[in-house]
């Protein structure tokens, strides 16, 4: 029997660490599907055909280079717009899902178009400053040479690519559970994610 676990929700909203934590509590396969997303819009940045690239995407890309840098975020979320590249990345993604054993998927869509039947959804938000403020981090680190206001700017017209497109929006299923982890360290944001799952076992 397959068990998926949906979490969506914004950029640096916490749900790539959750998703991965949670993965690892239960023993479920993950997968982060903005890295399809991010490979083909690596793969745009050359010239290829961004509909192309996302029908002939293989598992092997999602590993190759750091796919992780503002620029391929701006990229993939450009290509994200497209029904076509979105269409060619859904059977990948369902199997995935089905596996046995179960599966963890973080995105944008999970709960409401690739798996509307997941045993649990989850939408983790946080506030665009705060969500700003941790990428900045994170890229900084990375030794990337960029500004707060630039990376809030970015995670703001991320944001409204990703709501405001009409195929796939970036929202809540009906059926998700909120986590808003403004104010919530990730130990405490993990422990509500994994109770949250727990009560659907
Ligand atoms: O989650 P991440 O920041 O890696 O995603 C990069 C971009 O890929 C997002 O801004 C979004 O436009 C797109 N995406 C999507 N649907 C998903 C996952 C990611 O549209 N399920």
């Amino acid at each position: 029997m397959s068990f998926t676990v949906a979490i969506d929700g914004p950029a640096a909203a916490g749900k790539g660490t959750i998703s991965k934590a949670v993965a690892a509590h239960f023993g479920l396969a993950h997968l982060d599907t903005g890295l399809l997303y991010r490979a083909v819009g690596r793969r745009t940045l050359d010239g290829t055909d961004p509909v192309e690239a996302a029908r002939s995407l293989t598992a092997e890309e999602l590993e190759q280079g750091d796919l992780r840098t503002a620029e391929i975020a701006q990229a993939a979320s450009k290509v994200a717009v497209i029904p076509e590249v979105r269409a060619a990345l859904v059977d990948f993604q369902r199997s995935f899902a089905l596996r046995a054993g179960g599966a963890v998927l973080d995105g944008r869509d999970i709960g409401t178009v690739i798996c509307p039947e997941a045993e649990v959804k989850l939408f983790v938000t946080a506030s665009p400053e705060v969500r700003a403020e941790r990428r900045y981090l994170e890229l900084a680190d990375k030794g990337a040479d960029v500004t707060r206001a630039q990376v809030l700017a970015d995670v703001r017209e991320r944001d409204a690519r990703d709501a405001e497109r009409s195929t796939a929006p970036m929202k809540p299923a009906d059926d998700a559970v909120l986590l808003d982890t403004s104010d919530l360290s990730i130990e405490a944001a993990l422990e509500k994610a994994i109770a949250v799952i727990q009560g659907k076992l």
